[in-house]
């Protein structure tokens, strides 16, 4: 799963599980956490850093680059129940670029190094780290940045193979992976315009990498964790029935929505939940024929009871259906 502000809280992650038989595990993030405020934070009690008792499985990723900041952000984690801690290098948005953390840090490769160096040391736990291609497209100088994070003691990376300025524009480069996974001796995963579980297999044919990492996509479809386990594991027991076709993916998906606002109501407060369910469903809409009228719907319910009523009105229609690829807007 990918770490992504505002969704990968901990009702998407206990929707995805929902679908998930026990025995499969994967890498479960945070949201990205400011290094600035974290050790000012009381740690489980922020939307971002709220967990469910059974997660001791989480891998908090941080932004900043302070060391101080990254070391006091660390202890705090560890002593939250992180199981690993993942440095972001990808953020491109323009105040990451101002106070030069995110994919800044891919400005100057020394830098970088030094503090995922420094995470690396301040911890008990293995350290990630998160990238794009970079700020500029030079396979030499992405090549010595990563190569860096690997003498520095990263136990892998993630490379999300756009450029800064591209944010999530155009398409991601696969073959950037399949470059960094020829000489890197730490698991690589890969991520980027993942949509179905085919594409899993493809990213996995095409680059070699080690693992996949779904953003966008696992907002519209959930399940899909559970439907790779399936294919992977035919024997596996799904603890959910699966949809089969694109109409049952939507009436799923519906159902999915549901979960969410019931979820949402043990850990965040009404505006709180709701803010994060319409914002949930900004991403995941476009997958959805008639997406674009429950996006509007969202934005006139003002509580979960009118969401559900909403929810359950909307989902009877006849017609609805999933798509398998859309032009991933967001
Ligand atoms: C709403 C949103 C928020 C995101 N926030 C983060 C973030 O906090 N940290 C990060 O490393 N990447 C973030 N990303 C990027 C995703 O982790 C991922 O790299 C990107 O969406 C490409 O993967 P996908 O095509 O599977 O969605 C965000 C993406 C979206 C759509």
């Amino acid at each position: 799963m990918a770490p992504m502000v505002g969704l990968t809280h901990v009702v998407f992650r206990s929707l995805v599980k929902s679908y998930l038989p026990c025995e499969i595990k994967t890498l479960w993030p945070t949201e990205m956490l400011n290094s600035r405020r974290l050790p000012h934070e009381r740690l489980g009690t922020t939307p971002q850093t709220i967990k469910a008792d059974s997660e001791n499985d989480l891998i908090p990723q941080i932004l900043g680059n302070d060391e101080l900041e990254i070391k006091n952000s660390i202890k705090k984690l560890e002593e939250w129940g992180a199981k690993a801690i993942d440095i972001n290098m990808g953020c491109p948005v323009k105040k990451a670029l101002v106070h030069n953390y995110g994919v800044a840090l891919m400005g100057d490769s020394q830098y970088a190094k030094r503090i995922t160096r420094f995470a690396v040391e301040s911890s008990s736990l293995p350290v990630s780290v998160k990238i794009r291609a970079g700020l500029q497209n030079d396979p030499l100088f992405l090549s010595q940045f990563v190569e860096g994070l690997q003498e520095a003691g990263a136990s892998w990376v993630c490379l999300h193979p756009r450029l800064a300025e591209q944010k999530r524009r155009g398409r991601a480069d696969w073959q950037q992976i399949k470059f960094i996974k020829t000489f890197l001796k730490i698991p690589v995963v890969g991520n980027g315009d993942i949509q179905t579980c085919e594409d899993v297999f493809k990213m996995l044919n095409e680059t070699g990498c080690d693992g996949v990492m779904i953003g966008r996509a696992l907002t519209a479809k959930p399940w899909m964790f559970a439907k790779i386990s399936k294919a992977v594991f035919p024997a596996i027991k799904i603890p959910v029935s699966l949809p089969e076709s694109l109409e049952e993916e939507a009436y799923i998906y519906g159902e999915a929505l549901k979960f969410f606002i019931n979820e949402s109501q043990k850990y965040f407060s009404e505006d709180q939940g709701l803010k994060r369910w319409r914002f949930f469903v900004k991403v995941s809409h476009p997958w959805l024929n008639f997406g674009h009228s429950l996006f509007a719907k969202s934005h006139k319910v003002s509580s979960y009871e009118q969401a559900l009523e909403m929810l359950n009105t909307f989902f009877k229609a006849p017609g609805l259906k999933m798509s398998n690829y859309t032009d991933l807007k967001y």
